[in-house]
């Protein structure tokens, strides 16, 4: 019997409502796989706690996530609590201790009335996302001199290190060779003349270990516009922190909106928990009303079983979104549909057992 140990830091506003979906999933397979269990510790920190706390988790979060195999997060941040001291003392604060930094981001559209480009379908939008997920621009380095005087400057920092510009790169080169397929380079190496022009040279000196793999390269801003008018060119994309980031809610708008963009951050290596979520925030607008698509979520869940070699149930669990979006009589409003969060959940674990 292998059992995967979880922590659960649903989080803040629809956090908890479509972690609870994912669970549902989880606890369905465990039903069926007797092969395979699952534990699950909840962890009660987020912007409610840092309210009552004065701080987003436990002094020692870290060290307590530390025993897990995987975290399973919901969303932080709220009204009430700035966003950079959410995001910060708690998301990046695990991804940074816990070394992921690998952020997979799939655009793949799984219906094409999903997306809002004309007459593209499901075989011109699927490509991979590899996010570096542990410096670049978010590296948080800076400073704010002269603070509120005429003469003030804000300085913010993009940190490229040679061991974290080529593990990402390296990784994503990995990834195209075991799966046959092209890797795109996005960067910005006219503009930014140091970090950028570096990122060029070592997807360049990395991919001369990896003769086989076909590769592109783009500056950030022609890659934008070949997401919308050509996204068939791209199978593996590899670019920085904030590229990444922006590239990818771009890809969530193209195949489905933020209700089914997912992303893992993943610690390759495994010596440090690795962490699944949906790419969506803590959408306080619908929170507590049973409207958040927990899609996104669950489908965090099928990287999660991907991960941890369970390629079988990862892409059921995929097949199964793709199966009740192109139903459509049970979806949550974002997608057009009238079903709660929880119906829908329900109805992913129902359908997955229903297929044994
Ligand atoms: N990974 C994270 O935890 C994360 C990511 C982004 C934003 N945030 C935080 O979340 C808070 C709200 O941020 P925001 O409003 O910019 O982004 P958001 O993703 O929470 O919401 C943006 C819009 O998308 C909708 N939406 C998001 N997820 C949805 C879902 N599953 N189903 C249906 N609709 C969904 C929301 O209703 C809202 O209209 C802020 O505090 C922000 O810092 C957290």
């Amino acid at each position: 019997m292998k059992t995967i140990n979880i922590a659960l830091v649903p989080g803040d506003g629809i956090g908890p409502e479509v972690v609870a979906e994912g669970v549902k999933v989880l606890k369905a397979i465990e039903r069926m796989d007797e092969h395979l269990s699952f534990s699950f510790t909840e962890f009660p920190w987020g912007c409610e706690h840092y309210l009552q706390e004065g701080k987003m988790m436990a002094d020692d979060g870290i060290e307590q996530l530390k025993a897990f195999d995987a975290i399973y997060l919901g969303a932080v941040g709220y009204p009430g609590v700035p966003d950079h001291i959410s995001l910060w003392d708690l998301l990046l604060k695990i991804r940074k201790e816990f070394d992921q930094y690998v952020n997979l981001r799939p655009v793949t559209l799984l219906d094409e009335s999903l997306t809002p480009l004309k007459s593209r379908t499901e075989k011109d939008i699927d490509f991979l996302v590899i996010r570096e997920n542990s410096e670049g621009e978010y590296a948080g380095a800076g400073d704010r001199l002269f603070a509120g005087k005429p003469e003030e400057v804000v300085l913010q920092t993009g940190v490229f290190s040679r061991k974290g510009t080529e593990r990402i790169i390296r990784y994503a080169y990995e990834e195209a060779q075991r799966t046959g397929k092209t890797l795109t380079s996005v960067s910005k190496g006219n503009a930014l003349n140091y970090s950028m022009v570096y990122w060029d040279e070592v997807f360049e000196e990395v991919g001369m270990e990896y003769p086989d793999v076909e590769t592109y390269s783009y500056l950030v801003d022609a890659a934008s516009l070949y997401f919308v008018n050509d996204p068939g060119r791209f199978e593996i994309v590899v670019t920085s922190n904030l590229f990444g980031d922006i590239l990818t809610d771009l890809g969530a708008a193209l195949t489905g909106g933020l209700g089914l963009a997912t992303g893992a951050n993943v610690n390759p290596e495994k010596e440090f928990p690795s962490m699944f979520e949906p790419v969506h925030g803590s959408a306080p607008d619908i929170a507590g009303k049973g409207l958040a698509n927990p899609l996104a979520a669950i489908w965090s869940v099928s990287q999660m079983l991907d991960f941890f070699n369970e390629e079988r149930w990862g892409a059921e669990v995929l097949e199964v979104i793709r199966e009740i979006i192109k139903e459509k009589d049970n979806l949550t409003p974002d997608l057009g549909g009238k079903a709660s969060t929880a119906d829908v959940g329900g109805s992913v674990a129902s359908m997955l057992e229903s297929r044994k």
